[in-house]
């Protein structure tokens, strides 16, 4: 199994949506996929869970990370979520104790390694213990942004603050790997698309790339919106809405492309 962070400090620009949403596409090429809810607001658990796309395990993400022995017993399930409860606010008023709950993560993560192909950490936004915790146990991370005025900014601290990916791989996770950033909720406005002019010129080399060296981008469409708040995967939903369908037929391509690159990482042992 290896782990995927989704991560930007930045709110509300999607990463539970990209957690879930990538999950379904990784589900539907028959890996085993497990999602660890990070966050105490529980978005990602609950929209998995909703439409009983996943199961929930018996342990959740506080007990994982509290106790060194939360797995008693992993189910043969194929799609499962670890969810976050109230308890997870309190991990980061206990910095000192980050040691013993890295190593608690690291043992109950390695109880259920050979379950799951790929587990999927939706972090919350911030970049306080838990998430320090989870790109210390992660193998890649995803960072979704938004084009606004702050983007620029998120970026540099999600890889250059002092809890940012580039710090974490120099001291606590050298295997780190930062799988890129991808633009969400993205718009043909003309703030948009100065914003990503200044994105390409600064950060371009962090973009996650289409086959064709062309930047992956999600657009603004209410259907993600709507998938999320049914619990469904997109595809599922465009099944019954033409909107939902042409959605998917825009997204598709930059969750297939996001799932070859993490695979294909993953399959040749990274
Ligand atoms: N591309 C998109 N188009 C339209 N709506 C979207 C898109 N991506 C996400 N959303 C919606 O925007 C809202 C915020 O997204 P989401 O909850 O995934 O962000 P987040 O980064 O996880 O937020 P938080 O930081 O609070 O955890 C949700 O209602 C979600 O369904
Ligand atoms: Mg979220």
């Amino acid at each position: 199994m290896k782990t995927l962070a989704i991560w930007t400090q930045k709110g509300g620009v999607g990463k539970t949506a990209l957690t879930c949403q990538l999950a379904y596409v990784l589900r539907a090429r028959n890996y085993r996929v497990l999602v660890i809810d990070l966050d105490s607001q529980g978005n990602a658990g609950a929209a998995l869970l909703r439409a009983e796309k996943a199961v929930a395990l018996a342990m959740t993400t506080a007990s994982m990370l509290m106790n060194g022995n939360a797995v008693v017993d992993v189910p043969d399930i194929v799609f499962a979520v670890i969810r976050a409860t109230p308890e997870l606010i309190r991990i980061p008023e206990q910095p000192d104790e980050f040691s013993r709950f890295h190593e608690n993560f690291q043992t109950n993560l390695a109880h259920v390694t050979s379950a799951f192909d790929i587990c999927l950490i939706d972090c919350p936004p911030s970049d306080d213990l838990r998430v320090l915790l989870a790109l210390t146990v992660a193998d890649f991370v995803l960072s979704p942004i938004q084009l606004n005025q702050e983007a620029i900014e998120g970026i540099v601290k999600t890889l250059r603050g002092t809890r940012g990916v580039e710090r974490i791989r120099e001291k606590l996770n050298p295997s780190l790997q930062f799988l890129g950033i991808v633009p969400n909720m993205v718009e043909a406005t003309p703030l948009q698309k100065r914003n990503f002019v200044e994105v390409l010129e600064s950060f371009g080399r962090y973009l996650v790339l289409d086959k064709q060296g062309n930047p992956l981008r999600i657009l603004r469409r209410s259907s993600i919106a709507e998938a999320q708040e049914l619990g469904v995967a997109l595809l599922e939903l465009g099944r019954t809405k033409t909107a939902a369908r042409d959605a998917w037929a825009e997204l598709s391509p930059t969750l297939e492309r996001i799932a070859d690159l993490l695979m294909a990482e993953v399959d040749h042992g990274a």
